[in-house]
């Protein structure tokens, strides 16, 4: 869990910026709920020295990574950064290809914490990448600092079939989520979630099968929560997003907390609306997404009308995600026994913070783009 630069600041980053980010984690309560990494996106190079060490932009971060490092670390949290497994990154910065074991020495030497390694302007085959994210963890291994690594590879070569063993601690399942409900032009396969902008429910679409690739220290990765971002323009102008309801911010957390889904908010956490924080901010929510059993939810039900996922969890409890994909209300009947849960149930609603029944069914209204959240404990 954390805080990443890209889907408000993209490369537009500075040092002082991302301390007030650091600050506002802390101030906020984040830090105390689990959101421990400040991830640093792509814009944060300036090239190589004249001993090909690769370094800061030295206006972004005229203090260098090392002493940001050190300062982020004092408020108690952990420091994530970024690079590219070819020459140049996505957004056109100095990238780690051939400077692996340099560079994951460099990162190390700065007390990094985390490595999102993209993908971008590297071979299509699915071995080169296999290839080329081994040569990276290996070498983060090799540095002696414990750096975890996450794959940006946009789902196109499968990486929940190796990213593990490659040495990954969790990989991306799709094209980069924007601040939208779902890409405006209809989606007909996974490449084109990155021409047309995904929205949260075409990331979703996306990703829910891929349940039994996940586990304790290899996760599907589901990128950002767009959650407060209420389709503003970041300083580096617009990233795709139109912005979501409150809803839908709600539906994107509930999913992405059940589809155990690394939780990484994006928004401007300075300014942080009401709506905002009770949404990320929701301890209920978060602790299923952090659950120790680890066990991703299935989805036992998909229609036009709904996805209805089921997770286990390791208190023997079970959690419902009931997501109205259509345009307006709907009533629900649901019995759990549908559901593959034969028990008799206390319902708890984790959105309304109460118990909201009893038995074996529930019944009621789910908003357009809402997801309801219920936690059932055996009685
Ligand atoms: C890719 C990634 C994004 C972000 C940008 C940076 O698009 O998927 O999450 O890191 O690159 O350029």
């Amino acid at each position: 869990m954390g805080w990443m630069t890209w889907n408000y600041f993209g490369d537009n980053i500075n040092e002082k910026e991302i301390r007030e980010m650091a600050d506002a984690m802390v101030s906020s309560g984040m830090l105390k709920l689990g959101y421990n990494h400040l991830f640093i996106d792509d814009g944060w190079q300036g090239g190589r020295d004249n001993r090909n060490n690769i370094i800061a932009d030295s206006k972004k971060f005229p203090s260098g990574i090392k002493a940001l490092a050190d300062y982020v670390h004092s408020k108690g949290l952990k420091l994530g950064i970024y690079s590219d497994a070819a020459m140049l990154t996505c957004a056109g910065y100095t990238a780690s290809l051939n400077f692996e074991e340099q560079d994951a020495n460099t990162f190390a030497s700065w007390g990094i914490d985390y490595l999102k390694y993209d993908y971008c302007g590297a071979p299509d085959d699915m071995e080169t990448a296999k290839t080329r994210y081994k040569k990276i963890a290996d070498a983060l291994r090799k540095s002696g600092h414990d750096i975890a690594l996450g794959i940006c590879e946009w789902g196109e070569r499968q990486p929940w079939l190796w990213g593990g063993q490659a040495g990954g601690q969790l990989w991306r399942t799709t094209a980069d989520v924007r601040d939208k409900w779902k890409s405006l032009k209809p989606v007909k396969n996974r490449s084109e979630l990155h021409g047309t902008g995904a929205g949260i429910l075409d990331i979703v679409d996306y990703s829910w099968e891929y349940a039994s690739y996940a586990g304790p220290g290899h996760w599907n990765d589901m990128d950002m929560l767009v959650v407060g971002l209420y389709g503003k323009k970041g300083p580096s102008g617009d990233l795709g997003g139109v912005g979501c309801t409150d809803t839908e911010y709600q539906s994107q957390m509930s999913l992405w907390s059940v589809l155990n889904s690394p939780l990484a908010a994006t928004n401007d956490v300075r300014n942080m609306s009401a709506e905002t924080k009770r949404i990320l901010l929701n301890d209920e929510v978060i602790a299923i997404n952090q659950d120790v059993l680890g066990k991703q939810a299935v989805c036992k039900i998909k229609n036009e009308l709904w996805s209805i996922f089921v997770k286990p969890l390791a208190n023997g409890d079970s959690v419902i995600a009931i997501l109205n994909r259509s345009g307006s209300t709907q009533s629900s009947k649901i019995n759990f026994a549908e559901l593959g849960l034969n028990e008799t149930y206390e319902i708890k609603d984790l959105w309304e913070h109460k118990v909201v029944g009893k038995g074996k069914k529930w019944n009621g209204k789910v908003k357009s783009h809402e997801t309801k959240m219920f936690r059932l404990k055996k009685i």
